[in-house]
């Protein structure tokens, strides 16, 4: 195992509790809004790549019904073994997580219909390499979806939604995934080739605001420890530390688009692709195939 992959499951083993369960709203949403794009319909079957407390995976599950199969690949075993009981106690017969790589998922070709990688994808080292282990998953016109913290096409002055946070990452860069002045995937136009190249066709690259909603300033701030940025608050001094608190919760106060609760609007990046219907190699159709 490499050193960056032990320390993301490290990382994402000690999130795992209160990953996307602190109260604040934003990767659910999200998760949601990806599978509305990808449009999971009723009895297909997903893979949800990095599926983390199941942001994707849940309203995946609800969306193929009993009748599908969603399968949530991570590499943190807590955020599996988190899944896995939740499903159990929802009683969601269709849902199983396994613990993996993300970048080579170890299924058969042709075993999906949909796979999603939620916040998740853009973080895998070699992402032409990864777009090419999604395309050999897909049954042919199978659907692709992913989602990224990130603008498209243009540097975010922004992280979060907060001018504060994005100097902070800039600081204290610990390869979290959070792009202050960079483009999640190296940016649209070479996202869109490197899909080309894995195979894949109808590549749209979107982006939508999506909303985070806390009922604080102090949640908000405390939500920035549950997820990829505690690397950042784990490597400053404690003096850095309070500053960036302060500095932090004071924006969130003032950019809210609420006053009763803290709302800040942040750009997320949505990516959407299918396999072709029919294989350029083989000539085969779906139907030929089956
Ligand atoms: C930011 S979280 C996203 C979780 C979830 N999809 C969501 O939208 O909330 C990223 C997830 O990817 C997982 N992850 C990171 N690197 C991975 C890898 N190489 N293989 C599989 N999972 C990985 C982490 O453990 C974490 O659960």
């Amino acid at each position: 195992m490499t050193d960056a992959r032990r320390e993301a499951q490290l990382v994402f083993n000690g999130l795992a509790p209160e990953y996307d369960r602190s109260g604040v709203a934003y990767f659910g949403p999200v998760g949601e809004r990806l599978v509305a794009l990808v449009d999971i319909g009723s009895g297909e079957s997903v893979l949800d790549i990095g599926c983390g407390r199941g942001a994707v995976l849940f309203h995946a599950a609800r969306a193929v019904g009993e009748h599908g199969r969603v399968v949530g690949i991570d590499l943190s075993t807590a955020m599996v073994e988190a899944v896995e009981k939740e499903a159990r106690e929802r009683g969601l017969s269709q849902v199983d997580a396994v613990v993996g790589e993300g970048r080579s998922p170890q299924f058969p070709e042709a075993s999906f219909d949909v796979v999603t990688g939620g916040m998740s994808v853009h973080m895998l080292a070699d992402i032409p390499a990864v777009l090419r282990a999604c395309h050999h998953l897909l049954c042919l016109g199978g659907r692709l979806g992913l989602s990224a913290p990130a603008t498209v096409d243009h540097p975010a002055p922004e992280v979060f939604g907060l001018r504060s946070i994005a100097r902070f990452s800039a600081a204290h860069d610990a390869g979290s995934g959070i792009y202050p002045y960079a483009e999640a995937f190296g940016g649209a136009r070479r996202l869109r080739g490197d899909l080309m190249a894995a195979g894949f066709e109808n590549v749209e690259i979107m982006e939508e605001p999506a909303f985070i909603s806390a009922d604080s300033a102090e949640s908000f701030l405390r939500w920035t420890r549950t997820h990829g940025m505690r690397k950042l608050w784990d490597r400053v001094s404690p003096e850095e530390r309070c500053r960036a608190e302060r500095a932090i919760t004071a924006e969130a106060r003032a950019r809210s688009e609420r006053t009763d609760r803290i709302v800040l609007r942040t750009p997320v990046m949505y990516v959407t692709a299918s396999r072709p219907p029919l294989d350029a190699t083989t000539g085969l159709s779906d139907r030929g195939r089956a």
